[in-house]
């Protein structure tokens, strides 16, 4: 049915990654079955073309006058939000947010288009699982799960790009 097929597709353009957020229960037909949540953001997701840090629409920033890409940024703010996790855990505070806001590391434009494959979106997830487990951590292992999202970034860097490992083991909890 040519209406159901439209319908199909408008939901999807809702739920793409970077598109604006579009509630699934408005688009869901009365007979359409109710179906398992969807990830909108996996290493399948298209990319959404002229968000600020795809190609073209590089973002410039303080440490990069001439653009980073949207992955790059997202990196930055994954670093930043491990810094501040280091300090609720120190504080024996709870962790929370990270993985919402770090899953988008798997539909974002890179620099190098070529970056984003299934050995990297694997990589993602093993980390995205890292972040998952931070979370829900008690605070007796929340050091050690800290360190286990700090073994996940490292990895996905030692088999793409070291440069940033020495800012990842900066990260590291050590003893006063
Ligand atoms: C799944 C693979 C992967 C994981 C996990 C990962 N990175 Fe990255 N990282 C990359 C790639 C690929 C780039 C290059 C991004 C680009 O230039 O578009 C990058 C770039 C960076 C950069 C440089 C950004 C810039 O300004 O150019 C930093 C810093 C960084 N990562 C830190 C981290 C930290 C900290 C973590 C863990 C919280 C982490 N990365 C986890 C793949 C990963």
């Amino acid at each position: 049915m040519k209406t159901h097929r439209a319908l199909v597709l408008l939901a999807f353009a809702l739920t793409a990654c970077g598109a604006p957020p579009g509630g699934p229960g408005e688009t869901s037909t009365v007979t359409a079955p109710i179906a398992a949540p969807v990830d909108d953001c996996t290493g399948e997701t298209p990319l959404v073309p002229g968000v600020p840090g795809s190609p073209g629409h590089l973002v410039p920033t303080e440490i990069s006058p001439d653009g980073q890409s949207e992955l790059a940024l997202m990196m930055r703010t994954m670093q930043a939000d491990l810094r501040a996790a280091r300090e609720a855990i120190v504080a024996g505070k709870p962790v929370a947010g990270m993985r919402e806001r770090h899953r988008k590391m798997r539909c974002s434009w890179p620099t190098t288009a070529s970056d984003r494959n299934p050995v990297f979106d694997g990589f993602a997830q093993a980390y995205l699982a890292k972040v998952a487990v931070l979370e829900t951590a008690p605070p007796a292992q929340a050091a050690e799960a800290f360190h286990g999202v700090l073994d996940a970034c490292r990895a996905c860097h030692q088999q793409s790009c070291p440069g940033p490992i020495a800012a990842i083991e900066a990260l590291r909890i050590t003893a006063p």
